[in-house]
C-alpha cells in the first residue's frame, strides 16, 4: 500500500495542513528582518500584497485569526458599546470571551433563521439612542460562516446587511477567515466583500494552507491604530517574514485550488446522505455537516469507529459531525472517509 493512502485521513479541520515540500522552501529561503523595527521586507510584501487583493489601503500580518478579530473590535467599539453578531459567530463562541474580557465590549447575540444575519434581523437587533439603553458600535459579520456550515453570505445580502449598519453609524467588520471559500465558491473577488465592511480579516492557515497567521485589512489609519493594538496583545513579531513567506505563497498559489475542495466536500456530503442512519447537506464550501439520526450509533461511537479506520472528524453538536476539507486530502482520502463512514454509522 503507499505510504499517502495508510495516512490519516484528517477531515477535523481545515487547519491540520502541514506546509508543503514548496512552502518550505519559500520558507527557508525567505528574506527577513526584525519586523516590529519596520525591517522585515516579507512582512511588508505580505501586507502590501494582502491589502491589493482585499481592496483595502493597508494590512497587517497578525499571528492568528482570534487576535486580528480583536484588534478588528478594539479599533471600532468603544469599551461599554455593543457589538452585533449572530448566535452561532466564532467571535461570540470560540474565542475565549476576548471581546468582553479584552475590548470591554458587550456581544449582543442575534439567533438567525438560516446562521446568516439578514438585513431585518440586524435593523431589529441596533438599540435605538436613548441614555438608559447602550449604544451599538459595530457589525460582525462571518463569511464563510464556519458553525452554519461553510455558507457562503452572498455579495448582495452583505450589501444589504451593510447599509442597514450604515443608517445607524454602525462600523462593520468581517471575519472572513475562510473568505476565499465564499470567494471560490461564488466565482467573484475578495475585494468584493472586502470592500463593504471597515475592516476584514482573512486567515491563511486554513484553506490556504500556510502554517501560521491571518490579516487584517482596512484603511490606513485603522492600520496604524491596528499596529500599537496588535502590539499591545503581544502580536508584534520579530523575523515573522519566515512566516509571512509562506502566508504570501499561499494567497499566490493556493486560491484558485479551493474549488476542488469544495467539489470533494460536495461528494462526501452526497455519500454520507444516502448512508442509513445520516444526513448531509449539500455543502456550498469546504465544511460538511453530517447529522446522525436517532437510531445511528452514539456520536462518540462513530467518531472512534473513523479514528479505528484511519479517518478523522469532529463532534459539532450532541448528534452532529463535522468533516472539513482542505489541501492534504485528495479522492482517494475522501474515498476512504465514505467507506469509514459507512462502517461506522451501523
Ligand atoms: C470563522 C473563524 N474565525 C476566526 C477563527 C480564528 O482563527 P485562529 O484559529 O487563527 O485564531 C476561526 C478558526 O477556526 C474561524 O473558523
Amino acid at each position: 500500500m503507499p505510504e499517502k493512502s495508510r495516512a490519516t485521513v484528517d477531515l477535523r479541520s481545515d487547519t491540520v495542513t502541514r506546509p508543503s515540500a514548496e512552502m518550505r522552501r519559500v520558507i527557508a529561503e525567505a528574506e527577513v528582518g526584525d519586523a516590529v523595527l519596520g525591517d522585515d521586507p516579507t512582512v511588508a510584501e505580505l501586507e502590501r500584497y494582502a491589502a491589493e487583493l482585499l481592496g483595502k489601503e493597508s494590512a497587517l500580518f497578525f499571528p492568528s485569526g482570534i487576535m486580528a478579530n480583536q484588534v478588528a473590535i478594539m479599533l471600532h467599539a468603544p469599551p461599554g458599546t455593543e457589538v452585533v453578531i449572530d448566535a452561532l459567530g466564532h467571535i461570540l463562541n470560540y474565542e475565549e470571551a476576548a471581546a468582553p474580557a479584552l475590548a470591554g465590549v458587550q456581544l449582543r447575540s442575534v439567533v438567525t433563521t438560516s446562521g446568516l444575519l439578514t438585513a431585518a434581523e440586524v435593523a431589529a437587533a441596533i438599540r435605538p439612542t436613548s441614555p438608559y439603553l447602550p449604544r451599538t458600535s459595530l457589525l460582525a459579520l462571518e463569511n464563510t460562516h464556519n458553525a452554519a456550515g461553510g455558507r457562503v453570505l452572498a455579495i448582495e445580502e452583505m450589501r444589504r446587511v451593510v447599509e442597514v449598519a450604515r443608517e445607524h453609524g454602525l462600523a462593520v467588520h468581517l471575519d472572513g477567515a475562510r473568505l476565499p471559500n465564499a470567494a471560490a465558491a461564488a466565482g467573484r473577488p475578495m475585494a468584493e466583500w472586502s470592500v463593504l465592511a471597515d475592516t476584514v480579516m482573512v486567515s491563511l492557515s486554513k484553506g490556504l494552507g500556510a502554517p501560521v497567521g491571518s490579516v487584517l485589512a482596512g484603511s490606513a489609519e485603522a492600520m496604524e491604530r491596528g499596529w500599537r493594538l496588535r502590539r499591545r496583545l503581544g502580536g508584534g513579531m520579530r523575523q515573522a517574514g519566515l512566516l509571512a513567506a509562506a502566508g504570501l505563497y499561499a494567497l499566490q498559489r493556493n486560491l484558485e485550488r479551493l474549488a476542488a475542495d469544495h467539489r470533494r466536500a460536495a461528494t462526501l456530503a452526497q455519500a454520507a446522505d444516502r448512508l442509513p442512519g445520516l444526513s448531509a447537506e449539500a455543502p456550498q464550501t469546504n465544511i460538511v455537516m453530517i447529522d446522525l439520526d436517532d437510531d445511528a450509533p452514539a456520536t462518540g461511537a462513530v467518531l472512534d469507529r473513523l479514528e479505528a479506520s484511519g479517518v478523522r472528524m469532529t463532534a459539532f453538536g450532541a448528534r452532529r459531525i463535522r468533516a472539513v476539507t482542505h489541501l492534504d486530502v485528495d479522492d482517494e482520502g475522501i474515498a476512504r472517509a465514505i467507506a469509514a463512514l459507512e462502517k461506522a454509522s451501523c
